[in-house]
């Protein structure tokens, strides 16, 4: 159950929220019916519902053959085609002693040491590479995997490198699906009406987190109670509830959104969430900048400008109502830290005070809260949390009138690296660059 609580973010509660409620569930029923813009990339709506036992079995038989042989695990992949899996296996692997095989993240980025010190580090381990990419041609994890595979291919011998190797990519096209198929490499395909930042159900996803070790059956029942809780098009639906509240509060001038956890775990799910909502929705001039932080770490940098800077900003708490790791302080007789006021008061408990403190004292500050809480950090809750933010943000990408489910803008980008880096087709846009520079 993700329960969601509006009473810090409008001073009417639900009641302010009419009009965007309506556009929110006409939005809903858009998506559903696949009427609305960049319908033929909406099979992520009903795909937790649609994965079948032999899919499962594909994918635990050989998560469960690479943790056999590897000791290290690169996962090589960018955008929604690594961050789904990174936020699952960060939320849900604990931070120390970790089992299984390291899992080294790899073609997210073109930092040149990290490279060769990654490389550095391979050469004592028996790993394996999974390259995910639905294209198969973008740059960074193509040139990743061109890298780590030379030193797999010296590591290993090519039989054996291609036998340590999974590609994820499209089911027909692509570079990386045609070195995959010359090299006898097993894949997994990516169906083409799922966009990579909704991927997290599909193979993209799935593979590196049963790799990880975690119950991906547990992630996927998640996924399967969140289509049938948030499937109706009512005013209670808790998915209609925060997409029409963050597009009321949009409207009203708050025009970033953070949003907020506890728990340092769930860091890469707010990268995961930053990515699917400022993906979705920037576009056309129009969007809330969505932003994050981890608290109370954070409350110690960016919680002064949250309370006092400018009023631009509205806040999005996960709260966590329980947690399975009990601790706490003892009672001193000197008390010379003064802390014998919170002896015997599980960590958790202070934590969860710390953070309706917060939501106080920021809210009074003018910054309104949207509060959306799990029961706890589990396969199931995490599951169910990532399938809500998705449907709820191809709520909002309608309610705001874009295509949520395209990324014009990045090619901007793409089209400069390639000219100023030289690729072949690009001559007359880098002449023109050049000039700029
Ligand atoms: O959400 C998206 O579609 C993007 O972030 C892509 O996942 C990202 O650009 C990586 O693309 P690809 O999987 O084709 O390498």
């Amino acid at each position: 159950m993700i329960n969601i609580n509006l009473d810090n973010a409008f001073k009417d509660g639900v009641n302010s929220l009419k009009t965007e409620i309506n556009l929110a569930k006409e939005a809903l029923i858009k998506l559903q019916q696949g009427t609305g813009k960049g319908n033929n990339f909406i099979g992520w709506v009903t795909l937790p519902n649609e994965i079948d036992t032999a899919t499962f079995d594909n994918i635990e038989s050989t998560a469960k053959k690479i943790r056999k042989e590897s000791d290290a695990v690169v996962i090589i992949g960018i955008g929604g085609s690594y961050l789904g899996a990174r936020a699952v296996i960060d939320a849900l692997t604990p931070a120390f002693n970790k089992q299984g095989p390291e899992i080294i993240y790899a073609g997210h980025h073109l930092d040149a040491d990290y490279y060769v010190g990654l490389l550095e580090y391979l050469k004592t381990k028996k790993w394996s590479i999974v390259v995910i990419s639905k294209s198969g041609t973008t740059t960074e994890p193509a040139l990743a995997f061109r890298i780590l595979r030379k030193l797999h291919i010296e590591q290993f011998g090519i039989k054996e490198a291609n036998n340590r190797t999974v590609a994820i990519t499209d089911e027909k096209k692509g570079a990386l699906l045609k070195v995959a198929n010359q090299n006898n490499i097993k894949t997994f395909s990516i169906p083409d009406n799922v966009g990579g930042r909704y991927s997290v159900f599909t193979p993209v996803g799935l593979l590196p987190i049963a790799i990880a070790g975690i119950d991906i059956r547990a992630l996927i029942k998640g996924a399967v109670s969140g289509l049938n809780d948030y499937s109706k098009a009512t005013d209670t639906n808790a998915a209609i509830l925060y997409a029409a509240a963050r597009n009321k509060l949009y409207n009203d001038g708050k025009k970033i959104e953070m949003v907020i956890n506890y728990h340092p775990q769930l860091s890469y799910l707010t990268e995961w969430w930053k990515q699917l909502y400022g993906e979705s929705e920037g576009k056309e001039n129009k969007g809330i900048f969505v932003s994050g932080a981890t608290f109370t770490t954070d409350l110690h940098s960016l919680g002064q400008y949250i309370q006092q800077g400018e009023r631009h900003l509205f806040e999005t708490l996960i709260k966590v109502e329980t947690s399975s790791s009990p601790i706490c302080a003892k009672e001193e007789p000197e008390n010379i830290d003064g802390l014998n006021y919170l002896a015997g008061m599980d960590m958790h408990e202070i934590n969860k005070t710390a953070s309706m403190a917060t939501l106080l004292a920021h809210t009074k500050g003018g910054v309104p809260n949207i509060i959306l809480s799990i029961e706890k950090i589990d396969a199931f809750n995490i599951g169910k949390l990532i399938y809500f933010f998705e449907l709820a943000c191809g709520i909002s990408g309608y309610i705001l009138d874009v295509n949520p489910f395209d990324q014009p803008g990045v090619e901007d980008y793409k089209v400069n690296m390639f000219a100023l880096l030289g690729k072949p087709g690009y001559e007359s846009q880098r002449a023109a660059l050049e000039k700029l520079l």
